[in-house]
């Protein structure tokens, strides 16, 4: 696997208003690596992964997976929306064989990997229950897998945990992670949570609010599970807090002279 997203701009026109939300955008992502888009409200993060994606194209520059441009959506991107976005029709069976079926992957061949996931994800004896009657955890384990159930190369996820309340998160990215380190396909998750950007991932990208342009590249080098408290968590919490104050802030000049605070 190998992406790379090179001098990316995005241009939307709104009643004749030009609107740039990203512009000379450029990164490349390791296999393996769980790599996380921080950034504020509105600075462009979910514009960005739906281009990755292949959802929406781009106004200029390039993504690249495996030396192929991206220019629409295919299996080799697994993509887990914000509140999962699970099928409310289809049985937590169902949602997971869709992807596979999509990849017209041989029926014992989708039972097995079926099996496989819900062992995985700990869903076993839910699988012909429907979204509404799974808890919360158990919607993003299906979500999760279900995204995983077509082998992408890279899963894209869109603040797979937006609606959670507090708590619950803690625990959910404590699972996100578990589910994750049994697989390590390569991760591009967009979230505006600092301590959730920390705990999760080998690799934070935070994104200005103007023109989503990359304040900071950071690598996250810390064991796992990661210690909510430890010392150097605690530092890099800081610094990413720091650096997210920034990405709310304008600066027309470089002696900064003229400061706008764009409060997306
Ligand atoms: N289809 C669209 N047409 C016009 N403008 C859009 C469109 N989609 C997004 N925008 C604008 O682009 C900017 C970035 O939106 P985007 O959804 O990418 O932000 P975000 O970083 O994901 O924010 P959030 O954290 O609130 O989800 C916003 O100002 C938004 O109004
Ligand atoms: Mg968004």
């Amino acid at each position: 696997m190998n992406l790379s997203v090179e001098n990316l701009s995005k241009v939307y026109l709104n009643e004749g208003n030009v609107h740039t939300v990203l512009s000379g955008v450029s990164f490349t992502v390791q296999e393996g690596q769980f790599l996380t888009l921080l950034g504020p409200s509105g600075c462009g993060k979910t514009t960005l992964l739906t281009i990755l994606a292949g959802f929406q194209d781009a106004s200029g520059g390039s993504v690249l997976l495996n030396g192929k441009k991206v220019i629409k959506p295919g299996p080799d991107r697994g993509f887990v929306f914000q509140n999962y976005a699970l099928f409310p029709w289809m049985t937590v069976q169902d949602n997971i064989l869709y992807p596979m079926k999509r990849r017209k992957m041989p029926r014992q061949q989708r039972e097995q990997r079926l099996k496989e996931l819900l062992e995985m994800a700990q869903l076993e004896g839910k699988e012909r229950l429907y979204p509404h009657q799974l808890s919360g955890g158990m919607k993003q384990r299906t979500a999760f897998v279900r995204a995983l159930a077509g082998s992408p190369e890279v899963l894209l996820m869109d603040e797979p945990l937006g609606a959670v309340d507090f708590q619950m998160r803690q625990i959910l990215q404590e699972e996100l992670e578990s589910l994750w380190l049994k697989d390590k396909t390569t991760v591009i998750m967009v979230t505006h949570d600092v301590d959730e950007a920390i705990y999760l991932s080998d690799r934070v990208i935070v994104m200005s609010s103007w023109e989503g342009i990359i304040l900071e590249d950071l690598e996250i080098k810390l064991g796992r599970p990661r210690n909510r408290n430890g010392e150097k968590y605690l530092r890099h919490k800081e610094n990413l807090m720091n650096v997210l104050r920034k990405a709310l802030v304008k600066e027309s000049d470089a002696s900064g002279k003229e400061r706008e605070l764009c409060l997306a």
